[in-house]
């Protein structure tokens, strides 16, 4: 009986998409990505890093195949994208050659962070203050193309700009204590200050570059993934990583309100990534909480090149030991476009952010 009702939950969730799908103008001209491996499309792809997704068994169930995207399917900015009504996937910055850049650009990239030294075990890295300059160049490039200033900052003040980091800075920079400093330097209270006091400068930086609407997206329970269960063997979730990542949230929050009052005719939100992932994973189906879908590289927790993943996808939480599958990526992105209760975004969802102005 509950498995039946599962189905149909996600049935209903898979039809809500369908529907929202039905075509209709977009509803913002453009839409620029930055963030980690959550939402990477690509740009790791030439770059000497372990952390690379541009092979199989990743995008088995994608319509490209495996593209660089850390998942089985679609990221959770593919499907606010197509929510969105914006007909083709955002280019990631890597390959722009040849595509509409008016339309939007994903700088995001596997192993950033906030932090400048965040993953650099895992080689070249694009941090958020590099995906900034990159920025900066394809807005140079915009404005060579449209040619009129004033159209062109127009069009860059109507897009909307969704930002998906910070794990990466408690994954694979503080909770590796051998490789980093920070977990000696700060406490967790006072590393989630300095994170948010950094993403907040960043956050300026990019609305002096003209962007007006922003979705933060928040932090998941970093403490579940298996890769943290590998590294701290407990039953349940890694409570300390779960700690320290929820004061980064609540802080989150509360920069949101900060930066609505303080930079005029800017509106932020947050997305409570934590409480769309915190859900009875059974209530959607999900019968696989703990371990991957695909082999893992246990240095690296990414899918192992060629080999077979599970079968049953769609049961899975996890897709490699630290990203989502898409059937998760599909609640997060669904119900942060269109919020299901009071709490899974604040002050309000995508879907308002873009339309109520
Ligand atoms: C790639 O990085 C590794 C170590 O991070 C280094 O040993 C190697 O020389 C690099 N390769 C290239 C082509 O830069
Ligand atoms: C770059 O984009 C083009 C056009 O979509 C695609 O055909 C090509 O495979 C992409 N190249 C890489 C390296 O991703
Ligand atoms: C990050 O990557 C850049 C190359 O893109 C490299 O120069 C830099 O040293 C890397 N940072 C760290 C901390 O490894
Ligand atoms: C730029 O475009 C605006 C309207 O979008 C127009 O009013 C203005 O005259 C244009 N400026 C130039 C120099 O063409």
């Amino acid at each position: 009986m509950a498995f039946m009702g599962c189905i149909v939950f996600l049935t209903i969730i898979m039809n809500g998409l369908e529907s929202a799908l039905g075509g209709g103008p977009p509803q913002v001209p453009c839409l620029f990505i930055f963030g980690d491996s959550l939402v990477d499309s690509g740009n790791n792809n030439d770059l000497n890093t372990s952390s690379k997704a541009n092979h199989p068994p990743y995008g088995v169930d994608f319509k490209h195949g495996p593209t660089g995207r850390f998942t089985n399917g679609k990221t959770i900015m593919d499907i606010v994208g197509e929510l969105l009504g914006i007909e083709e996937y955002i280019p990631p910055f890597a390959n722009t050659s040849c595509r509409d850049i008016t339309k939007g650009v994903n700088y995001a990239s596997g192993g950033a962070g906030i932090r400048e030294e965040t993953g650099k075990q895992l080689g070249d890295n694009i941090s958020l203050d590099k995906q900034l300059l990159n920025h900066k160049t394809t807005i140079s490039r915009i404005k060579s193309l449209i040619r009129n200033q004033s159209s062109a900052q127009d069009l860059l003040n109507k897009c909307l700009y969704a930002v998906d980091i910070g794990s990466n800075d408690y994954m694979n920079n503080y909770f590796l204590p051998k490789l980093y400093t920070t977990s000696s330097k700060y406490t967790p209270q006072q590393y989630a200050d300095v994170l948010i006091r950094q993403y907040s400068l960043q956050l300026t930086t990019l609305y002096n570059y003209g962007a007006r609407k922003f979705a933060l997206f928040g932090l998941g329970p970093s403490g579940c993934t298996p890769f943290e269960l590998n590294l701290y063997p407990t039953n349940t979730c890694v409570k300390a990583v779960n700690e320290a990542v929820q004061l980064f949230n609540g802080k989150l929050l509360k920069l949101v309100d900060d930066l609505n009052k303080r930079l005029p005719r800017a509106k932020f939100i947050y997305l409570n990534v934590w409480a769309l992932q915190s859900l009875d994973p059974a209530l959607i189906g999900i019968q696989i909480v703990n371990m991957p879908c695909c082999e893992v590289t246990s240095s690296t927790g990414l899918c192992k090149n060629g080999k077979q993943p599970c079968p049953m996808r769609l049961f899975n939480l996890f897709y490699d030991d630290f990203h989502p599958s898409e059937t998760v990526n599909i609640l997060t992105a669904t119900r942060a476009y269109n919020m299901l209760v009071p709490g899974d975004a604040y002050p309000t969802d995508i879907r308002h952010l873009v339309q109520d102005s």
